[in-house]
């Protein structure tokens, strides 16, 4: 890109302007939500006067079934709240349950023009858990989704902006065989890159799978939406019992967001109690029928991670490009977070066992603190089990730490370069080395406040 040739620098300096026009509408960030029970309006008006405070742009709205009735309703309260509060939401159908698109296109339309629907470039944004291997009933999937979904709506005038998860469409990452099958697509998501595999082993979150969709999705002029994610845990029957990890996969993915300044960035999840990755309420009505996902979730707050979320996100809206970048609103932001089992946990009273990829764990406090660029001399001090583990040097910006954990108490603090404590955060259950109940992977995130 150095050697530019004056006729190419020319094409460029027009679709830099394009770009330049189109940029204004990028670089939004958004929260896969799940659709489930609600008992009223006062609850989606916290979840989106909470996320509104966060920073994001929009709720991802993960619909599994388009015409039950806890789903209409929940869509009304979220919708209502969304106009009270000046917050977006755009449909992400999940095609692991929905047959096809015309078993959603009636809510789509009932909700498209809606003052809160979220729109790009003036289009509808619709976007989509899976789908990408179904054709229903033609010749192949790029084809089914261009008739049974876009053809259908552009005879009604309708042109939606169409950014699916379709990583389930067989090719190992997105790549420009993905869009030339794929024409109908605007842009794409990957939900599954956001963690490791189980099968990888004991190894970090990677961001090539990211790099290539990128790439490709650029190529053909098209955007990418990369997820960030915390933790995978599910442990609902002997089919659903996995983990992968955790521990610091969140301020890594922060990392590799802002390095790769993707288009769209997506949350997973805002409200996922099955999936053990939520970062913001879970109402109990939508997890009433699911006494396995409350036995793992309930009382274990994930709230904590919204503050070292809030900057990042405004560090990746103003284009800063490395973890050093993210800095705090006020003096420090921070949260530490823990298994309370430990890994080698016999688990023998629990008749689902250990989760699949328990090995992949590691026995460790996580910490995110975010100090500004002017910090000097901040010490995080680590407590696990009564004792102090480590005095740990910090820098400007995203500071991560993974620290051995013992069992017992744990505690993290803030202490400046006077020995003053600046802030500090305290573990409300303590960590055991196994349990004669639910096999718990599941995290308790702590504010270090
Ligand atoms: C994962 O990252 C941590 C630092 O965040 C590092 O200490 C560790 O060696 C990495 N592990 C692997 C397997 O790369
Ligand atoms: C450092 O910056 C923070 C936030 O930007 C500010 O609150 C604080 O007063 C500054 N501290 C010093 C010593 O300048
Ligand atoms: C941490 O710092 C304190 C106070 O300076 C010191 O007493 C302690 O030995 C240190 N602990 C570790 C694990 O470094």
């Amino acid at each position: 890109m150095r050697s530019l040739h004056s006729s190419s620098f020319a094409a460029l300096s027009v679709l830099a302007c394009l770009v330049g026009r189109v940029n204004a509408e990028l670089k939004n960030v958004f929260a896969h939500y799940l659709v489930g029970g609600m008992s009223g309006v006062d609850e989606a008006v916290k979840d989106v006067t909470d996320a509104k405070a966060l920073g994001l742009d929009a709720f991802a709205l993960n619909v599994q079934q388009p015409t039950a009735p806890f789903t209409t309703d929940a869509l009304g309260f979220l919708f209502d709240a969304a106009n009270q509060n000046g917050f977006k939401l755009f449909f992400s159908f999940d095609m692991t349950t929905i047959n096809a698109p015309s078993d959603f296109l009636p809510l789509f339309n009932q909700y498209r023009g809606n003052a809160a629907y979220y729109q790009h470039d003036g289009r509808p944004f619709v976007s989509t858990f899976d789908g990408g291997a179904k054709s229903f009933g033609v010749s192949s999937p790029g084809q089914g989704w261009q008739q049974q979904f876009k053809d259908v709506l552009s005879d009604q005038g309708v042109n939606p902006f169409f950014v699916p998860d379709f990583d389930d469409y067989g090719g190992a990452t997105y790549d420009s065989a993905f869009f030339t099958n794929y024409p109908v697509v605007d842009g794409v998501f990957s939900w599954e890159s956001a963690w490791p595999q189980i099968t990888e082993g004991l190894v970090n979150v990677s961001d090539s799978k990211d790099q290539a969709g990128l790439q490709a999705a650029r190529a053909a002029n098209k955007v990418y939406m990369m997820p960030i994610s915390s933790v995978q845990f599910k442990h609902i029957d002997g089919g659903q019992n996995w983990y992968r990890i955790g521990e610091l996969n969140l301020p890594e993915r922060m990392g590799q967001v802002l390095a790769l300044q993707p288009d769209f960035v997506e949350i997973v999840s805002w409200n996922d109690a099955g999936e053990s990755h939520y970062i913001g309420n879970n109402w109990p009505k939508a997890i009433s029928g699911s006494p396995a996902i409350q036995a793992y979730s309930n009382d274990y707050d994930h709230t904590a991670w919204q503050a070292v979320l809030a900057p990042f996100i405004t560090a990746y809206k103003a284009g800063k490009t490395t973890a050093a970048d993210i800095t705090p609103f006020g003096e420090f932001a921070g949260a530490f977070w823990y298994r309370p089992l430990l890994k080698n946990a016999a688990c023998a009273g629990d008749s689902l066992g250990k989760p699949q990829g328990a090995e992949n764990a590691r026995d460790q406090i996580n910490i995110a603190v975010l100090l500004p660029s002017n910090t000097t001399g901040v010490t995080m001090r680590v407590t696990s089990g009564g004792n102090v583990v480590a005095n740990l040097s910090t820098t400007a910006g995203l500071n991560t730490a993974g620290v051995a954990i013992s069992t017992g108490a744990q505690k993290v603090e803030l202490i400046d370069a006077s020995g003053n404590i600046l802030g500090a955060g305290s573990s409300t259950q303590d960590v055991v080395a196994d349990t004669s109940s639910t096999c718990n992977f599941n995290y308790q995130v702590v504010h270090i406040a």
